[in-house]
């Protein structure tokens, strides 16, 4: 894993330099796409590139890595909803191109693997990270060989994330999120971590053993791993 530690704004922009990097190369890239706080910098950065036209989106496929159960794309908790507000509507991306899973018609949620597949897997993956080592919503415990399907959201998650609703009860109970499988089939993946809640989960997963109990550990085995820590997320890490 390469590790790079810098404050919010300097890993935004090189986090940012590596997809003007990408698209340069492959401009009809399939970028896999995270929500949460940790990538508004970025996305702000790719918005502001786009604008100034040194990055184009025209081309590109995306595939975002979760959805809460329950909530369509209206909603203006869901997943989809977030994406469009802060990165699709803002730079030059054809709408039709992104893929978040359904948060309603989660039946055949393992399809949504075949999809990525068909469109030739996913070039680079964005992840955050919570304080229990999950990915996407990959919680402690689920099978390195898991593909898309639906979980049940730990309590703790609940809470952390009922930060963005009136009350803790309107936090969906339950997501669909991509598998760890379907994370690490990715061709390179980058990290992001920021804020001191972070710092012990980002010591166990770069420095700890490669263990279910902490789902994001399992990018130890991944060749092309880029993690962007601000200072306070990298405090912990010894070497
Ligand atoms: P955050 O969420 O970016 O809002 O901290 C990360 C995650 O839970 O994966």
């Amino acid at each position: 894993m390469k590790i790079i530690i810098g404050s919010e704004q300097e890993i935004a922009k090189k986090a940012a330099q590596q997809y003007v990097d990408l698209l340069a190369k492959k401009p009809d890239a399939v970028l896999g796409g995270a929500t949460g706080s940790t990538p508004l910098g970025l996305y702000a950065e790719l918005v502001k590139l786009n604008k100034e036209g040194v990055i184009s989106f025209k081309d590109v496929k995306t595939f975002n890595l979760d959805e809460y159960v329950g909530l369509d794309g209206s909603h203006d908790q869901s997943y989809r909803y977030f994406m469009n507000k802060n990165l699709f509507e803002q730079v030059d991306i054809d709408l039709a191109n992104t893929h978040v899973p359904s948060g309603i018609d989660t039946e055949n949620c393992a399809a949504y693997d075949d999809e990525i597949k068909a469109a030739g897997g996913v070039d680079l993956q964005l992840l955050g990270i919570g304080v229990d080592g999950h990915i996407g919503f990959n919680e402690p415990g689920t099978p390195w060989d898991s593909i898309t399907h639906v979980v049940e959201l730990e309590q703790n998650t609940r809470e952390v994330n009922s930060r963005f609703f009136e009350k803790l009860e309107d936090v969906p109970t339950h997501a669909v999120t991509m598998g760890i499988k379907t994370v690490m089939n990715a061709r390179a993946i980058i990290l992001m971590a920021i804020g001191k809640s972070k710092a012990e989960i980002v010591k166990a997963f770069i420095e700890g053993p490669v263990t279910e109990a902490v789902p994001a550990s399992i990018l130890q085995l991944h060749p092309f791993v880029t993690v962007y820590l601000d200072e306070e997320a990298a405090a912990l890490l010894s070497k």
